[in-house]
């Protein structure tokens, strides 16, 4: 397989859910049973990624006690007999090497892929953001397609895309196709949260892409752009205007992004997975019934 390392960016302060995130990660907030940050790693192993390097920054280091073996808690839980609670643990001992890196300054997305070049070298790698998930109970294989036409096609990257009513254009990077946007198609250009006006479609960036290691190169270039940060988008603006190619693959019809960026969004993101879970969504469903 190509692509066998994931940079998940995790430094951002999440300013936007504030005072949720004075003192936790937002990726630490639960979606259903789960932090969200679990769920995007899940996401990750089920699509054969088993080294993951977060790109982390202050305050962020519940992140990785979460991914840690909590030997302690094992024991007690065994000497207190809550054996059952056990399997809750599982995830500890999935066959993943975890890394972190501290992104120093907060400079941009761009900036925090650049702080992964020292240890992804020059391999391909996919870029997952540590506060959206693709589809809920690992349903999305998104990734896996994401890695396949980046073999398939030779691209420079392979971003996914998807559809965002037009009044929402604002908060992504939105797409230019070359032509007619099919299931998979290439890009002409990028833009970085557009005005409505200025959006070329309403195709947004979602969250994942596969990149060549040339990008760090692109990325150690790229100047501050939109809010003054130093944007991934910019870079890979810069790799078409340069005569690269750039492959754009949509989310399948009902195949959704949740995140945490904002309350809106993280609202509907816990309410979703908590709807899906296996165990209490029937009952919460009767709940929201009777209270609605
Ligand atoms: C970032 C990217 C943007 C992308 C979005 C969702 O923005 O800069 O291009 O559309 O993630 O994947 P952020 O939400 O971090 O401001």
């Amino acid at each position: 397989m190509s692509v066998q390392v994931a940079v998940i960016p995790v430094a951002g302060r999440g300013t936007r859910l504030l005072p949720l995130t004075k003192c936790q990660p937002k990726e630490m907030l639960p979606l259903g049973r789960k932090p969200t940050v679990q769920h995007v790693v899940e996401e990750l192993t089920a699509s054969g990624i088993r080294e993951m390097l977060f790109v982390t920054g202050p305050g962020k280091t519940a992140i990785e006690n979460h991914f840690d073996i909590d030997v302690e808690l094992i024991e007690h839980l065994r000497v207190t007999g809550k054996e059952d609670l056990l399997a809750e643990l599982d995830f500890e001992r999935e066959e993943i090497d975890y890394f972190y890196t501290r992104q120093r300054r907060q400079l941009g997305l761009g900036h925090a892929i650049l702080c992964a070049r020292p240890f992804v070298g020059d391999r391909p790698f996919l870029v997952a953001l540590g506060d959206s998930l693709i589809g809920l109970n690992h349903e999305s294989d998104v990734c896996r397609r994401m890695i396949d036409c980046f073999e398939e096609t030779a691209a420079d990257a392979v971003i996914a895309f998807q559809e965002v009513p037009r009044d929402e254009v604002e908060q992504y990077g939105i797409a230019l196709p070359k032509g007619e946007a099919g299931d998979i198609f290439d890009l002409d250009d990028l833009i970085e949260k557009p005005s409505r006006d200025e959006a070329p479609s309403n195709l947004a960036v979602a969250a994942r892409y596969v990149c060549r290691p040339s990008i760090f190169q692109e990325l150690s270039q790229t100047q501050p752009g939109k809010g003054g940060e130093i944007q991934l988008t910019d870079a890979f603006r810069h790799v078409l205007a340069q005569g690269g190619r750039i492959v754009g693959l949509r989310l399948r019809p009902g195949e959704k992004r949740y995140d945490v960026g904002n309350f809106e969004s993280y609202f509907n993101a816990f309410l979703e997975c908590a709807l899906a879970d296996p165990e209490y969504g029937d009952q919460l469903r009767e709940s929201l019934r009777k209270l609605l």
